[in-house]
């Protein structure tokens, strides 16, 4: 869905819900699965996200031209990504789609113990931009296969050395299984009651590679790995330099370290993982998250900065310096120059602290804080946009556009619901 930038209002629904294609066919509000993290094409001017049918795991190809109520879906022939799809990148001639270790229990959907544990690697999916032809219908892949398991990845734009992606394994975690009160923690301890519905902590030491595909011959290899076993969980959105210039050369990878919590992971957790976590690795206590700034080309830790114990920093995001080459480019593209914003949770006030993007280790540059005391829901991930501006008068969806016969599988009066909620949109 499109928000407005200024004041964070629902603009519209994108695309027809036809056009997604969801596995079930909802009166309204059909689900539709798709990416947390759909990329915009800086040289083809659309953006590319994904629909995935949750009931077989097939997936297609979906691009919006960025104006009126539809948007184009390719169906990825002789594929699937069988858990989920958190994340899809691009290089300048490739899509990268690869499957999320995040596997939905039916058994727990349906009030059960969840028993399952995500799968230990999956299948990436390389697609050539040019095979994504108007109104074929279909694309085929060249499929590989990967692991450990992952999350989020970020490409190289810049494709000429084959397809280059930042993988942040996810091995040990599992964020489909939530706390509950009665659960008992690592230490066999009572789980916090405060801690209910926080999804349960990585349980195995962070590692982050740079793999590199080569979409013709599917042979995969790994250029760089990150792998120090006291750098613990790594979960948030890594900080990278957004703008054409910084995805196409890019110089930085910052991430956040969450740390060891044992609090935060449970023992139904570690029951579902036996055989593939290793207590031996586990800290003698408790351990602080830390930012730390790798270098993109063989994720070198540069610089580091730690957090006191009782923070809770969430991702990171990049802000160039000065003005560069395009309106979003700072004047020294990459990652390495410019700014990091961290939103940092903690009990007693809520932070927003400003890092030095080529220094981390020297702290926050500046600290916005409210007063003691304020505190803010649980928060993920965060973005920066060089400017806010309201959303130009487009052509879009409108909800009336997905309202048909399929209401009359509904209640009269929630049918009767969906028509005025529509007409008020349309009247605003
Ligand atoms: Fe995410």
């Amino acid at each position: 869905m499109e928000v407005d930038p200024v004041t964070l209002e629902f603009v519209a629904e994108v695309g027809h819900r036809d056009d997604w294609k969801p596995a079930m066919d909802q009166a309204v509000l059909p689900l539709v699965s798709t990416t947390a993290h759909p990329v915009v094409d800086p040289e083809r001017g659309c953006l590319w996200s994904i629909s995935r049918d949750v009931l077989t795991g097939a997936v297609s190809v979906i691009c919006y031209d960025g104006t009126g109520s539809r948007v184009q879906r390719w169906d990825v022939e002789n594929a699937v990504l069988p858990q989920a799809t958190h994340t899809i990148t691009q290089t300048r001639d490739w899509l990268v789609l690869a499957d999320t270790a995040y596997k939905i229990d039916t058994e727990e959907v349906f009030g059960g113990e969840r028993t399952v544990a995500n799968n230990p690697g999956g299948p990436v999916l390389l697609i050539r931009k040019d095979d994504l032809v108007p109104g074929r219908g279909t694309v085929t892949c060249k499929e590989v296969r990967i692991a450990p398991e992952v999350n989020h990845f970020y490409a190289r734009y810049d494709d000429t050395d084959g397809v280059q992606v930042v993988m942040e394994h996810s091995e040990g975690v599992d964020i489909g299984m939530y706390l509950r009160e009665d659960d008992i923690d690592l230490y066999g301890r009572p789980v916090d009651p405060a801690l209910r519905g926080m999804y349960c902590h990585g349980m195995t030491p962070a590692l982050t590679t740079v793999l590199q595909f080569d979409p013709e011959t599917g042979r995969v290899q790994e250029r760089a790995r990150a792998g120090d076993p006291e750098r613990w969980w790594q979960a948030e959105l890594s900080a990278i330099d957004w703008c054409f210039e910084g995805q196409t050369d890019p110089t930085r990878h910052h991430l956040i370290y969450l740390g060891f919590h044992p609090e935060a992971i449970n023992q139904r957790a570690m029951r579902n993982y036996k055989g593939r976590i290793d207590p031996s690795l586990f800290p003698a206590e408790e351990t602080p998250a830390v930012l730390v700034t790798h270098d993109r080309e063989d994720l070198k830790a540069l610089s580091e900065w730690t957090f006191a114990l009782d923070d809770y920093p969430t991702s990171p995001s990049f802000v160039p310096r000065g003005q560069g080459g395009t309106r979003y480019a700072g004047a020294n593209p990459g990652g390495h120059e410019g700014y990091l914003i961290v939103a940092v949770h903690n009990d007693d006030r809520f932070r927003i602290e400003l890092f030095d993007a080529a220094d981390v280790a020297r702290g926050p540059l500046a600290v916005l804080a409210p007063p003691s005391g304020t505190t803010v829901p649980f928060l993920i991930h965060s973005a920066w946009m060089p400017e806010a501006v309201p959303p130009p008068d487009l052509e879009r969806l409108s909800f009336a556009d997905d309202l048909d016969a399929r209401l009359d599988r509904l209640d009269p009066a929630l049918a009767a619901t969906a028509h005025e909620v529509a007409a008020d949109l349309d009247a605003r």
